[in-house]
């Protein structure tokens, strides 16, 4: 195949900063996708309506003349978020759902939640009103070995979640283990995203002649079995697993630095690399449902009528992108793929 048409995708994870790496980053995303989930992050988080609102504002500001986007808002969810948050999320009619992260499992989660029970009357109302719970299904637990803090997050938290919240609709962000992947075929109302550094790589990436800064992300790049269950995930047609890049630009000395951030920037090339992952999975045919279809039937919005076109043509993704007073280097910079957008 030397061309694809495909339905216009979505991104379902996305971080964007503020400021002005958002001015930098955002149109590389408008040129793929027509609609991303925001990730909150922010420092503070992205925690009322209101915030969420004047965060959309700078967000639409941002968006190159003449393009089309639609940022899908989130707020991040923290042990003082109450039900009447919920409901004026719901109101809001812009934001779509509420990432929950574990109190210091990754960048700017210190103020994320430190015990999951804490939720419970927050999880009964949006399990009641269908707002989405987004998850980042790690343990912070220290103890526990850093390549395994996925698959004990499951046990530990998910599956009592589960049990206790039946029809709380869940995603399951950025999967990266085949236990992962067994816990969403398996689970009711649970789906994932899957980004394409997790297709891409396995953990021998981090440390290729030597320490990968740019290939460092979490949750870790994980083992070569792990590797192939997401890719066998992401290409099975299961409306289950769709896209979410989890695009996460951080300078290049916040990078390549002693205590280096976790985050790899994919936004520039994300439709890009999925293409090169699912052909060499030889399943080119099932990235249009992955990338375009899923995501939006799973967060009961109408799919993209636009399309986009992909082409066989080799080209070198660049070294790095300039910001103002540092760059960003992009996943896999340097290194030469097979498909562009036409
Ligand atoms: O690698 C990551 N980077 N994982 C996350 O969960 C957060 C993200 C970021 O915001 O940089
Ligand atoms: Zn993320």
């Amino acid at each position: 195949m030397q061309k694809l048409t495909i339905t216009q995708p979505d991104d379902w994870h996305l971080h964007i900063r503020d400021g002005a790496i958002l001015k930098t980053v955002l149109p590389h995303t408008v040129r793929q996708f027509a609609r991303a989930i925001i990730m909150p992050n922010l420092k503070p988080p992205v925690r009322s309506v209101d915030e969420a609102a004047a965060y959309r504002e700078r967000i639409i500001a941002a968006i190159p003349a003449g393009q089309q986007f639609e940022p899908l808002m989130t707020l991040y969810l923290t042990d003082n978020t109450t039900p009447k948050d919920i409901i004026a999320a719901l109101a809001s009619g812009f934001v779509k759902a509420l990432k929950y992260y574990p109190a210091g499992a990754t960048t700017n989660s210190d103020f994320g939640v430190t015990d999951i029970r804490r939720c419970d009357r927050v999880f009964e109302v949006m399990e009641e009103v269908d707002l989405p719970l987004l998850v980042h299904g790690e343990v912070t637990d220290k103890d526990v070995d850093v390549f395994d803090r996925e698959k004990v997050f499951i046990e530990k938290y998910l599956l009592p979640l589960k049990q206790r919240f039946p029809k709380l609709r869940i995603v399951f962000e950025h999967i990266t283990t085949s236990d992962a992947v067994n816990f969403v075929l398996e689970a009711e109302n649970v789906a994932a995203t899957i980004t394409p550094q997790h297709l891409l790589f396995n953990r021998n990436a981090l440390f290729q002649g030597g320490l990968r800064p740019h290939f460092y992300c979490l949750p870790i790049l994980k083992g070569e079995e792990h590797r192939q269950a997401i890719v066998e995930a992401a290409t099975s047609g299961n409306p289950k697993f769709f896209l979410g890049t989890d695009s996460a630009p951080h300078t290049r000395n916040n990078k390549e630095n002693s205590c280096g951030c976790a985050g790899c920037y994919s936004a520039l090339h994300a439709l890009m690399l999925y293409a090169e992952a699912f052909e060499r999975a030889d399943a080119l045919d099932k990235l249009e449902a992955f990338a375009s279809f899923y995501g939006p039937d799973f967060y009961r919005l109408p799919r993209n009528t636009e399309q986009i076109t992909l082409v066989k043509s080799a080209w070198q993704i660049p070294a790095h992108i300039p910001l103002i007073e540092s760059e960003l280097v992009p996943l896999w910079g340097g290194h030469e793929i097979m498909w562009q957008i036409q």
